[in-house]
């Protein structure tokens, strides 16, 4: 069974797709795992760039239509065939509740959800929102272990918008990355499905930190 890793908000522009191309650029270059991002997000950012680059080495990318006839049950399928020839599956979550069929079903299937944060108070509220209903839909998963949730501060500043983040502290078993992502244009730059953000030997970057602590955290 590959590993499941869902980057979701209930708010756009969070980073989700930022966050997971740049993750998944590394898992590529950095790991042996076999990898493959679902894109659920009908703006289908992944994809694009993917289509654009058209790069022999980049990662798999399947869009996925959540708005075709009964897709939770393509879904399924597409889950099981990922079996056989992935280690790590990536979902790229439109925004939205987590009740919305693509968020809560790709939540249900996930082992792991990663929650971009900006710290500002309408982006820690809606995180907060989204955190509140996360036990109720936890509460399907039947055998399924427990689904961890990371948050990751994004486009950090030096703005004091900060001490919003206490809010989260204890919200559905959210843990922080000690680690943040400032605001920074290489984030926006450096989007891309095989090339690499970062020189992977640099300890100092931040980048690596956060990648480092990725792997320590979801085990990967
Ligand atoms: N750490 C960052 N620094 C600077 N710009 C960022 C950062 N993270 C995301 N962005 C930018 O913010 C915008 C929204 O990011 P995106 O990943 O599309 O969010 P989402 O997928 O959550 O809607 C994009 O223009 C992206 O380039
Ligand atoms: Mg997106």
């Amino acid at each position: 069974m590959p590993k499941i890793i869902a980057f979701s908000t209930l708010k756009g522009g969070a980073g989700k797709s930022t966050l997971l191309m740049l993750t998944a650029a590394a898992v590529k270059n950095r790991t042996s795992h076999r990898l493959l991002v679902i894109d659920s997000d009908p703006q289908l950012s992944v994809k694009q760039i993917h289509q654009q680059e058209n790069h022999p080495q980049a990662y798999d990318v399947f869009a996925f239509n959540w708005l075709q006839q009964n897709p939770q049950d393509y879904f399924a399928k597409v889950l099981t065939l990922a079996e056989r020839k992935y280690d790590l599956v990536f979902m790229d979550l439109p925004p939205g509740r987590i009740t919305d069929d693509p968020i809560m079903y790709s939540l249900l299937a996930a082992d792991t959800v990663i929650v971009p944060i900006v710290a500002s108070q309408l982006d820690v509220n809606a995180t907060t929102n989204f955190l509140t209903l996360l036990p109720e839909l936890m509460a399907d998963r039947q055998h399924k272990p427990p689904l961890e949730v990371f948050g990751v501060i994004n486009k950090q500043d030096q703005t004091v918008e900060y001490k919003h983040l206490t809010k989260l502290a204890g919200q559905a078993s959210l843990q922080l990355f000690y680690t943040p992502l400032s605001n920074r244009v290489r984030y926006k730059r450096g989007v891309s499905t095989w090339r690499d953000l970062v020189d992977p030997t640099d300890p100092t970057d931040e980048f690596n930190r956060y990648f480092d602590e990725f792997r320590a955290k979801c085990f990967i």
